[in-house]
């Protein structure tokens, strides 16, 4: 497939060059026609070394080729990104005062815009109308996501992951002409990895939890459009790029950051593995080894309920019926029942929308690249089995939650 892919001026232009790499790497055919004030950022010689085309944002180069009318027509998709405030201005009023803009008078095929701006400039009248003439006439405009921007303030107008960018621009060539990735605009806290709970300055009691699974799904909620959040308690693996992290220890540590990322969230996704109880008594100096003392005895006290109080949270709070909560459940079936009729009970139990219920033993699922769930929603819907790799997994976890959140509502 042949594309264009316009830069504009802004900060995340150098996020393009991730989004470039995803296309020539599934094959296509890329031309990128940065503007004047876009090379202030990142140089013409990054896009002619990563995508192997010349070069250029002037009408007046190759002349002959004449460029300013054969690029847009022989594109299969253009893209701009970021999509500054003056480009969809100018896009939005027909200019034509350089290649870029001659290209998106010339398109024939589907065009995407990806904006990067300040939350103001994006929320400006002038900027909505224009954006709304741009979809009015066909044009696919992103919404940005929310998040740090370009100063120490932050809110909606940060580019689009590459990723969430290069889906939504293979959706749109295959004729999804209103895609909107589908959490798009949303806030999406999740918890990832095994608490840790002190019993000395040095030891502590945890659990096998690598926090793959979570990690993996602030991935596919990422690339769904969200802006994430992530709780990463302890992990054997690195928080991904393009999500924001907040580190925390023990289960009272998550608890509150918890209780305080879900206040501003649509969706709060509970997958570390948390303890359920924490030593009643946490000694200031390391427990010393001796012969001479009776061995040692931990008393336990429990952990307070995070989903629980999730829950009690949404219902009271002004979030009211629009959140969104998911429950973790990793069961071991014994005498007494299945693992499904444990984790059908704790639902109910819990008040949480969904479960992701699990089937633990010490060689299945932790530290492990692969996963086989079934979630179980409280609207009732029958249980949707998923299994694969943990991405796989966690795409079919996304896929279910925003199903359940454009599509049935309101939660009690
Ligand atoms: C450091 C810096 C960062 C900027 N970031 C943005 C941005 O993210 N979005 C935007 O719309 N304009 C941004 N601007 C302003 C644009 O660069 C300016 O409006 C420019 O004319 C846009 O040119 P373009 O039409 O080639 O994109 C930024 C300017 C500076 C100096």
């Amino acid at each position: 497939m042949r594309i264009v892919l316009g830069v504009g001026g802004g900060i995340a232009a150098y996020k393009v060059a991730s989004l470039l790499r995803l296309f020539t790497e599934a094959g296509h055919d890329v031309t990128v026609i940065p503007t004047e004030a876009s090379t202030r950022f990142i140089g013409t010689a990054t896009w002619e070394a990563l995508s192997g085309n010349p070069v250029s944002n002037s009408v007046f180069d190759d002349v002959h080729l004449v460029n300013h009318v054969r690029l847009g027509h022989e594109a299969d998709l253009v893209v701009v990104a970021p999509a500054t405030a003056d480009l969809l201005a100018k896009a939005a009023t027909g200019q034509a005062g350089d290649l870029l803009t001659n290209t998106l008078l010339m398109a024939h095929g589907p065009v995407l815009f990806a904006p990067a701006m300040h939350t103001e400039m994006w929320q400006h009248a002038a900027t909505r109308a224009n954006v709304e003439t741009l979809r009015s006439r066909g044009a696919a405009v992103l919404e940005p996501a929310s998040g740090r921007l370009t100063g120490a303030d932050s809110g909606p107008g940060r580019l689009p992951e590459p990723q969430v960018i290069f889906e939504a621009a293979m959706a749109l060539v295959q004729g999804q002409s209103d895609y909107q990735l589908p959490l798009a605009g949303r806030i999406v806290t999740i918890s990832a990895g095994g608490t840790r709970e002190p019993l000395d300055p040095v030891r502590f009691l945890g659990n096998r939890s690598s926090g793959k699974q979570g990690v993996a799904l602030a991935v596919a909620a990422r690339n769904a459009g969200a802006t994430v959040r992530l709780l990463a308690a302890h992990m054997d693996v690195p928080p991904p790029a393009g999500v924001e992290v907040v580190r925390v220890e023990t289960a009272l540590q998550l608890r509150a950051a918890a209780l305080d990322a879900a206040a501003r969230s649509d969706v709060v996704i509970m997958s570390a593995a948390v303890a359920d109880f924490r030593p009643a008594e946490v000694s200031d100096t390391k427990i010393k080894k001796r012969d001479d003392t009776a061995d040692p005895v931990i008393s336990l006290v429990r952990n307070p309920d995070i989903l629980q109080e999730l829950v009690e949270q949404r219902n009271s709070g002004p979030a009211g019926s629009g959140q969104l909560i998911v429950g973790f459940a990793a069961e071991t079936g014994d005498s007494q029942g299945d693992v499904l009729a444990y984790a059908e009970a704790k639902l109910r139990r819990k008040g949480c929308d969904l479960l992701v219920v699990n089937h633990v033993g010490t060689d299945k699922v932790f530290g492990q690249d692969s996963n086989s769930v079934v979630i179980l929603s409280r609207s009732g819907s029958e249980p949707q089995e998923a299994s694969g790799t943990k991405t796989e997994v966690s795409e079919a976890i996304i896929g279910r939650i925003s199903f359940e959140l454009n599509h049935v509502s309101p939660r009690a």
